[in-house]
């Protein structure tokens, strides 16, 4: 049989990255070939996120856009796999004509079933969520650009159900992946070249791994991943700030190539309203958590994820978000308006009563004042000299490379005979609120 020719796009989160790896693997071995020209495919699939409602119209305009192409090109079956294939199902089917296809994230490996379902004429659909399902004997076909940096799942899943959040109704439960399969794909990614691996979790402190005599921990898989080679940089995503740990703080300080770099989504800086969002923590509790990460890690970075308008919030509650911004001092955050989502316990319990101009206002103050501490952050870096590890050429100029530091702030310096891959010693002369500038150490 000839070869068919596949064509992939992923949206949302750093774990549909990785699945979409899993799903061009799984396809691979049934005769599917990537190509990166929609036009040319005889199987396109958008891997899709619902994480919040203008996530899921991305999508449906790109479903426009296939549709359009579908009308042109009569053999194109268009599948639509992910977060929102689960979260609508059938009704994808009904509602957008164009797909042929529709899978869940724990169904997978039925992708080659399903498909000859398809091109016998009929419209394919697994959405089953699965107690174990983590792909952990799948090698994902990387698709990255740099051949740096990768992402290894650790785990699948979230229990923790916050209150605006629909990742627990399309990921299903959390699992965790047999340790064996993440060191083998990791040391596997360090033969290769790569220099970088995050692990992925939507909680990855909850990481556990129990097996007759043996109970790992989160800690435990992120030290035997450090060993793998002190040149090989670990990151991971995401902690939660109820479940940090002091042991996790102290394995991170014991290895150099642990990354000097948290990301503790934080949400409010109001106990009342990490209450209503069901976060489990309270200011006070994430303060401590801060300052315990300050203590064991001089100069660790911090970022966060923040949501404007949830829910009842009062003027007030939204200052005392902006008062924990500021006493953090965050290196980074990423920004959303509260948006509600169906069959969420918000959805169903509480009134989306803040009207969107007063969300729009308060999450461009959000955003204003995290514009200043990610300058600040820069600007104490400036006369220091940072290790850097090159990922590829600067998007401005070729004559220069880019980087990241171990804290993960992006480093730009003139090229030399540097390449990807590459440890640089930086010395940072200036700085925005989004890089660093420097130039290498002369050695
Ligand atoms: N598991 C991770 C990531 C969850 S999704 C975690 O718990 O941090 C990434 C971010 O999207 C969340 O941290 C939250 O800030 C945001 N988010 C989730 N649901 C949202 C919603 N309904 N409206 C707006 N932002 C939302
Ligand atoms: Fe969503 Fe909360 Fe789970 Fe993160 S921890 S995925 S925000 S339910
Ligand atoms: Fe989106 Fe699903 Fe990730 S909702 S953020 S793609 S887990």
């Amino acid at each position: 049989m000839s070869s068919r020719k596949l064509y992939i796009e992923t949206y949302g989160c750093q774990m549909n990255v990785v699945d979409s790896e899993v799903v061009v693997a799984i396809l691979q071995q049934h005769n599917y070939q990537l190509t990166e020209e929609v036009t040319e495919a005889d199987l396109v699939l958008i891997n899709t996120c619902s994480i919040r409602d203008n996530a899921e119209q991305r999508v449906r305009s790109r479903l426009r856009e296939f549709k359009r192409i579908k009308q042109q090109n009569r053999g194109v079956s268009v599948g639509v796999i992910g977060c929102m294939a689960e979260r609508l199902k059938e009704k994808l089917l009904e509602e957008e004509t164009v797909v042929d296809l529709v899978v869940g994230p724990d169904a997978y490996r039925e992708l080659p079933a399903l498909l000859q379902e398809v091109e016998s004429g009929q419209k394919g659909i697994n959405t089953l969520l699965s107690m174990e399902e983590t792909y952990g004997d799948i090698r994902p076909v990387r698709m990255d650009r740099n051949h740096v940096t990768s992402f290894v799942a650790i785990m699948r899943g979230c229990n923790n159900f916050c209150a605006y959040c629909v990742v627990p109704g399309t990921r299903g439960r959390e699992r965790s992946r047999d340790p064996e399969t993440i060191i083998r794909e990791a040391t596997g990614l360090f033969n290769k070249g790569y220099r970088e691996v995050t692990l992925l979790g939507q909680n990855v402190n909850s990481y556990r791994w129990v097996n007759g005599s043996r109970d790992l921990t989160f800690e435990n898989i992120l030290e035997q991943v450090a060993k793998i080679d002190p040149l090989l940089r670990v990151r991971f995503a995401t902690s939660h700030p109820k479940d940090m740990s002091d042991e996790l703080l102290r394995v991170m300080a014991r290895f150099p190539n642990l990354c000097k770099a948290i990301h503790l989504p934080v949400q409010s800086g109001s106990s009342a309203v990490l209450e209503r969002m069901k976060r489990k923590y309270t200011r006070e509790h994430y303060m401590e958590r801060i300052s315990a990460m300050r203590k064991h890690l001089p100069g660790v970075s911090i970022s966060t994820d923040i949501i404007a308008g949830f829910c009842g919030e009062t003027e007030e509650e939204h200052q005392q978000t902006l008062s924990l911004m500021e006493w953090v001092g965050y290196d980074f955050a990423y920004m959303f308006k509260y948006s509600e989502r169906p069959d969420t316990f918000a959805a169903n319990k509480y009134k989306d009563d803040i009207p969107d101009e007063v969300k729009s206002r308060r999450l461009q103050e959000i955003i204003q004042l995290q514009n200043r501490l990610s300058l600040e952050s820069k600007e104490l870096d400036v006369g220091q000299t940072y290790e850097v590890l090159v990922e590829g050429t600067s998007k401005k100029s070729e004559e220069h490379l880019f980087g990241r530091t171990s804290q993960n702030k992006v480093v730009v310096f003139p090229k030399g005979t540097f390449k990807r891959g590459d440890y640089v010693d930086v010395t940072i002369n200036s700085c925005t609120s989004a890089t660093l500038i420097g130039t290498p150490v002369q050695s």
